[in-house]
């Protein structure tokens, strides 16, 4: 597919200008250019891992990732690995259940014990906002966030963004409203920096307790009327009820915030006739979206943002270790 907002290679400077991160810890460190940059790069992994053929390239060999997920996770974990393994790297998975963190090793010493293996990238999922970047300051080799507390998910952001450009022809010049709780939601927060970075009206829909302060300064608008704020849109983005991270009365019930902010058939009518409907995953169905809409292939892009999730972190990871792998040109 053509997409609007891809640039011919000849359009980026060469070699290692193209991308200059050591790590990839937030959508907050890049350029819109640079987010364009991830996004093509993807497009070849996406007709690679479609094609059913050649299903590993081998740009990874002899490399080592290490996944270490302090938090649960599916599909993020699962895509993690397949990325690597596809582009041929040795994948090892580190569940923090079964690890010496149990056992009350701090957060530097796993990092430095992991650092010590000599691993060439290092994926960090963790339940508190900093912690990715606080290993990326203690290793040797890039560290690309899987998700750290409420702060940033950017292969999420990075995933959705590829979706949205596949689906719509562009990510630039929509309207995206971004709807549930965002106070608790590091996609919501990815999203918003990449989506309004890329050129986009990004509205926030939530109830007034799940909205997070200072909401201006990212450029956006709120809205606490749901019906309001969809009305037009060519993107509604559900995110999920993160009961685990509410420590106190945020709704009245489930059933009354699905009576507000759920997303159903009815509503969705208040969108463009053609919006798509994305959510990140895990769902709670009944809850912020109703299972007609979910899974309605017309609409929804929910396994398709799955599956552009593996060809963004086959980018990332390739791209994070071009200098290692001593590519020309990435110095
Ligand atoms: N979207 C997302 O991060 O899902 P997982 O928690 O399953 O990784």
């Amino acid at each position: 597919m053509t997409n609007a907002t891809t640039r011919p290679a000849s359009d980026y400077p060469p070699g290692g200008d193209a991308f200059r991160h050591r790590h990839l810890t937030g959508i907050a460190q890049l350029t819109p250019w640079e987010i364009s940059y991830i996004l093509d790069a993807a497009e070849q992994w996406v007709d690679l891992n479609r094609s059913g053929a050649a299903k590993h390239d081998d740009a990874l060999a002899g490399l080592t990732i290490i996944n270490a997920f302090f938090e649960n996770s599916t599909r993020t974990l699962l895509s993690f690995e397949i990325a690597g393994k596809r582009l041929g790297a040795d994948v090892v998975n580190m569940h923090a259940a079964q690890s010496s963190v149990k056992k009350g090793e701090t957060l530097i010493d796993t990092a430095m014990t992991l650092n010590a293996m000599r691993a060439d990238a290092i994926v960090i999922r963790h339940s508190a906002s900093g912690a990715v970047q606080l290993i990326a300051d203690k290793v040797d080799c890039p560290v690309l966030n899987a998700g750290d507390g409420r702060h940033e998910h950017p292969t999420q952001a990075l995933l959705d963004a590829l979706t949205i450009r596949r689906r719509l022809g562009k990510v630039e010049g929509l309207t995206i409203a971004i709807c549930g709780d965002v106070l608790h939601s590091r996609v919501a927060r990815s999203n918003i920096l990449a989506l309004t970075l890329l050129g986009n009206e990004v509205r926030v829909v939530a109830p007034p307790t799940l909205i997070p302060p200072a909401m201006e300064r990212m450029h956006v608008a709120t809205f606490t009327d749901m019906d309001e704020g969809i009305a037009g849109a060519d993107v509604v983005m559900m995110l999920r009820l993160q009961n685990e991270r509410m420590d106190g009365a945020y709704l009245p019930s489930a059933r009354e915030y699905h009576a507000l902010y759920g997303l159903t058939p009815q509503r969705l009518e208040k969108a463009k006739p053609d919006a798509i409907v994305m959510h990140p995953g895990p769902m709670n169905r009944g809850v912020e979206i109703d299972s007609s809409v979910a899974d309605d292939p017309a609409r929804s892009t929910i396994t398709e943002q799955v599956e552009m999730g593996v060809a963004v972190r086959m980018a990332c990871l390739d791209i994070l270790t071009r200098r290692t792998r001593k590519v020309p040109g990435w110095n």
